[in-house]
């Protein structure tokens, strides 16, 4: 068969890569894609935008492609899976209602209240004055989130009432375009972070391997909010034990209130957590779409073919799949940027090592790349994602990290502390 993804991440290169991994894929396209994209056998990228759903149909019907697999969340909150689907395409990516799970924080929210889903108390707001009166009386630290979309940016943990308010102002002065016009004030959480992405037909939920993530740009988890610097899966922080909480309490009822609501949700729910001391589960946010770079490292470790997978849950049958097959291995990523990532930062620097890199035993999923004169330059905040495979932890991050030190290009920035929580354990 030949399929379709749609996006330009390492995230879609990871999709391309492991559907390609089995026999019964004979062609990848990839909208846009990326240089790692180009530059895989078996993989075509087509010149088309993110948001041109008319022809992202017409050349899935003309090349007929038998699945389409949406990556990022933008396009599915702007109902490409819908449009899609009424062309009589098959899509792994859930419709426009469904994506409000991630693209509205306070729908998530009301969503969670009616499940009975463990999260934080929260309060949304319409208005900057009745937001800043309420903050006066919550305890420090206080979270302040935009509603909408908004690059991973949309959030302050706020130590101070000062802090609170100027992000609340913020919010409602338009720096967050549309997506902050409403501001969701809810309670910190302590704890570990963790992601549990979990594959659904809108019946049927299944968690893939759980994973963490590093998502501040400084060493120590210190620093800006990024779209994540490095990843690695399986995390001991998610015992079994905390895992079939996670099914049970939070994965199963998003599910039921989603179908009770029918609403169509064929793709991944992705639940960011934070595990407490205790050992119990709190939902963060959602998400409408496989994380960037969680699946940089779920992906390698599955052994189940991955088309099996999309398509039973794009087809409604995903009861009746087997078991999700592992690697009892473990998988780490590290995330290589452009310096100044995640403010701004400089592109088109040529990206030596690659080849060396692999030949350490890497995968190098490109993220911010394009292929240009035959070259493959840096053309986004996060580059690269060198992610490993090894019997044990360390092994995978080991290799990780000895192939991104062949990996050159000009002011290349990456964490040395990656899985820093595991190693103390
Ligand atoms: P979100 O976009 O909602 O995932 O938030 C981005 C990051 O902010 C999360 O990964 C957390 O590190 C942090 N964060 C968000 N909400 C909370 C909360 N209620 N308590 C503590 N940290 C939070
Ligand atoms: N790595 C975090 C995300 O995909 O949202």
């Amino acid at each position: 068969m030949k399929a379709l993804v749609v996006g330009n991440g390492g995230r879609e290169h990871a999709l391309a890569w492991k559907l390609l991994e089995s026999p019964g894929i004979e062609e990848i396209m990839c909208v846009p894609g990326n240089g790692g994209t180009a530059t895989l056998p078996g993989c075509r990228n087509l010149g088309l935008a993110l948001d041109d759903f008319e022809g992202i149909a017409r050349v899935a019907l003309v090349n007929n492609l038998s699945l389409v697999v949406v990556g990022p969340e933008q396009p599915l909150a702007d109902g490409i899976a819908d449009y899609l689907s009424q062309q009589g395409l098959l899509v792994f990516g859930p419709t426009q209602a469904g994506a409000q799970i991630e693209a509205s924080k306070a729908w998530a929210k009301a969503l969670m209240a009616e499940a009975q889903i463990p999260t934080a108390a929260a309060r949304v707001f319409t208005d900057a004055a009745a937001a800043i009166a309420y903050l006066q009386a919550q305890p420090l630290p206080i979270v302040v989130k935009a509603d909408g979309l908004a690059a991973g940016k949309g959030v302050t943990v706020a130590q101070t009432r000062a802090a609170a308010v100027a992000a609340v102002e913020a919010a409602f002065e338009g720096q967050f375009g549309a997506a902050g016009h409403q501001v969701v004030i809810e309670a910190c959480l302590t704890g570990q972070e963790a992601s549990v992405l979990a594959v659904t037909d809108g019946d049927t939920i299944v968690p893939l391997m759980p994973a963490q993530d590093h998502k501040q740009i400084g060493e120590g988890d210190t620093g800006a909010n990024t779209g994540g610097m490095g990843t690695y899966a399986p995390t001991p922080v998610i015992t079994p034990e905390i895992l079939d909480k996670v099914q049970e309490q939070i994965l199963e009822p998003a599910i039921a209130l989603l179908k009770q609501r029918e609403i169509d949700y064929r793709g991944v729910l992705y639940a960011g957590l934070m595990i407490s001391p205790e050992g119990e589960p709190t939902v963060i946010e959602f998400n409408c779409r496989f994380g960037d770079p969680e699946t940089q490292v779920v992906l390698p470790l599955l052994e189940t073919p991955l088309e099996e997978v999309l398509l039973a849950c794009a087809e409604k049958r995903l009861a009746s799949l087997p078991p999700l097959r592992w690697r009892a291995a473990s998988a780490a990523c590290v995330v290589a940027a452009a310096g100044g990532y995640p403010d701004s930062y400089q592109k088109g620097m040529p990206i030596a090592g690659l080849d060396a890199a692999a030949a350490k035993g890497a995968l190098v999923f490109h993220a911010g790349t394009q292929l240009k004169g035959g070259h493959i330059a840096a053309s986004g905040g996060r580059v690269l994602g060198v992610t490993a495979v090894g019997e044990t932890f360390d092994n995978a991050l080991e290799t990780a990290y000895a192939a991104m030190a062949e990996i050159e290009f000009d002011t290349m920035y990456y964490r040395r502390d990656i899985g820093f929580r595991v190693r103390q354990s």
